[in-house]
């Protein structure tokens, strides 16, 4: 009998095609993702699921889920799966690293841009008849040090164009080697140096016990008078209520996140503050990204289960 996957969130065309073109017998109810009893019901026929980040799976969802062997996110984070819970019951967690690192790192620097220039301020206001050339005055970036908390996948993208943009890019990542930042072009040094020395900060960091909050009070009053803070990466990783407090001290310049503490998010201490940027963790959002990961979790999900490979 042919294996069964259960596609429980958005995911692309491509994705389902992938399934039934490798003889799996998919089913594609993309609104069980927000109706986790529906969910808890229907979960025991499937060997696979494949999610993006609105299906949340619980220890008590996989209670329901004698069959299941695999679990496929079409992206990066696996936050929003208990792995524990899953690799208790010998189910295999997978994701895509790779297919939305590029649209990432695109929307990060686009968020710099943004927060640079006020363009999402700059844009109301002159929709709004007001024409106010002299109140939206920017800095440039080439020149400007952009620190990089973070240079990974992601992370090294963004080193790789903010370098383009004739940023100084100084980057903190334990992981991070002298021979690969040399190659990258970017010079590796402590936190509290990045801290002191970046006109720019931009996370490319998973949220852990480690970088809860790498972004502290502590931390951010550390930081240049006026630096810019980018977080595209993980809510959590900036303590939201101080970084609210040092925009309106004026000792933080400016803010753009696309991710949030609590998501969605519909209220934020930091919505409404001059001179922040936000969007609605827009991160992979491109038709590109999503094609891709919907492709490569389609393909690893196929094999695991056709092949155990
Ligand atoms: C990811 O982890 O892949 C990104 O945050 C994108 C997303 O969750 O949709």
């Amino acid at each position: 009998m042919a294996p069964k996957v259960l596609v429980s969130d958005k995911l692309s065309d491509t994705a389902v095609q992938i399934f039934r073109d490798r003889g799996i017998d998919v089913d594609f109810m993309p609104e069980l993702g927000k109706d986790k009893d529906k969910l808890a019901e229907v979960i025991g026929e499937y060997d696979g699921l494949a999610i993006r980040s609105a299906t949340k799976v619980t220890a008590k969802l996989l209670e329901n889920a004698p069959n299941l062997k695999v679990i496929g996110r079409a992206g990066i984070g696996t936050d929003n799966v208990d792995k524990e819970a899953a690799s208790k019951k010998g189910i295999i967690v997978m994701n895509t690293p790779y297919g939305n690192m590029i649209t990432t790192a695109e929307h990060a620097i686009a968020m710099m841009f943004a927060v640079a220039r006020q363009i999402p301020e700059a844009s109301a206001s002159t929709q709004a008849g007001k024409w106010e050339k002299s109140k939206f005055m920017g800095v440039e970036l080439t020149g400007k040090t952009l620190g990089v908390i973070g240079a990974g996948n992601i992370g090294g993208i963004v080193c790789d164009r903010a370098r383009g943009l004739k940023m100084k890019v100084v980057a903190y990542d334990p992981f991070l080697s002298q021979e690969k930042a040399d190659k990258m072009g970017v010079e590796k040094v402590e936190l509290d140096e990045l801290l002191k020395r970046a006109d720019f900060v931009t996370l490319h960091v998973p949220l852990t016990d480690q970088t809860k909050n790498i972004l502290s009070r502590e931390n951010m009053e550390k930081m240049k008078k006026g630096a810019r803070v980018i977080n595209c990466a993980r809510g959590g990783l900036v303590d939201e209520e101080a970084l609210a407090d040092l925009l309106k001290s004026g000792h933080i310049g400016a803010a753009a996140f696309d991710v949030f503490t609590v998501e969605p998010a519909t209220e934020n201490p930091l919505f409404g503050l001059p001179n922040v940027v936000c969007t609605p963790h827009l991160g992979a959002a491109t038709t590109e990204a999503q094609e891709n990961v919907a492709l490569q979790v389609a393909e690893q999900m196929s094999d695991y289960l056709l092949t155990g490979a």
